[in-house]
């Protein structure tokens, strides 16, 4: 499996601190955000990552990251031109993914759980991870059948069924957000091909979702630890909070 490292976009939300950098190269406490989904991929073993991003941002990802020496993995970069979404991002990695299947993180995402187990075993189709918010609006958002195994710890791949994915809905279906980490197999880059921009002008990686939930191949589970999408400034601090609590209880 490959890993495809995603840090496009403007983020608009974070000025004027994206005006000095991308989102993902803010700091979280002691490092850079980038590093928390990063470590997602390495832990599961992937040791070929594409690191997408702008070109106003690629000197400094590249600066910061290097050939990969330093984190024991080489990596691609691939340069978005515009901010055109998520799935067009990823599918600047085709070439580089080359057939196998890939796990596509944001940048801006630090997950809690450990996702290492579900990648190594994923073999095809799509999978997503959803996590309970208070604020689903803001996130793509998957409508769920309900099973008896919501709330364990180890959620097996069949254990929550998806019924629905929708970006950003008005009147969310549940209160699961669907995290920026994404397992698909290759094709996905098909798919990505032929979606069309949606209405505020991105490809959007909810409409790949949707494709392989429309032919029965997508799974997904629930995460039981905290998530956080660092894209604003409450849950920018609040990562860096939760990252040195953490660090000054080892
Ligand atoms: C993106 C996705 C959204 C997902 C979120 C997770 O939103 O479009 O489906 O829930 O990432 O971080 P964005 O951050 O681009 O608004």
């Amino acid at each position: 499996m490959k890993g495809v490292l995603i840090c496009g976009g403007t983020g608009s939300r974070l000025k004027p601190l994206t005006e000095i950098t991308n989102k993902s190269l803010l700091p979280v406490y002691d490092r850079p955000l980038i590093q928390f989904p990063l470590q997602t991929l390495l832990a599961a073993g992937i040791r070929e990552i594409a690191v997408i991003t702008g070109p106003e941002h690629m000197d400094q990802m590249t600066n910061f990251l290097g050939s990969g020496s330093r984190f024991g993995c080489p990596f691609g970069f691939r340069v978005q031109e515009k901010p055109e979404g998520i799935a067009q991002a990823l599918g600047l990695a085709e070439e580089f993914v080359d057939g196998d299947s890939v796990c596509a993180i944001l940048g801006d995402n630090v997950f809690f759980d450990d996702l290492s187990p579900i990648i190594k075993n994923f073999k095809e189709g799509a999978h997503v991870f959803l996590k309970e918010v208070s604020d689903p609006e803001r996130f793509g958002v998957a409508g769920i059948k309900h099973t008896k195994n919501r709330n364990s710890e180890i959620v097996t791949r069949n254990s929550v069924h998806v019924l629905s994915l929708e970006e950003k809905p008005k009147h969310p279906k549940s209160n699961l957000a669907m995290t920026g980490c994404y397992l698909f197999d290759a094709r996905c880059f098909e798919v990505i091909r032929h979606l069309k921009p949606s209405h505020r002008g991105e490809l959007e990686i909810t409409d790949t979702c949707r494709w392989f939930l429309e032919h029965d191949d997508l799974s997904a589970t629930i995460l039981v630890k905290d998530w956080i999408d660092a894209g604003t400034f409450e849950s920018l601090f609040r990562a860096a909070e939760m990252v040195r609590s953490q660090r000054t209880a080892l």
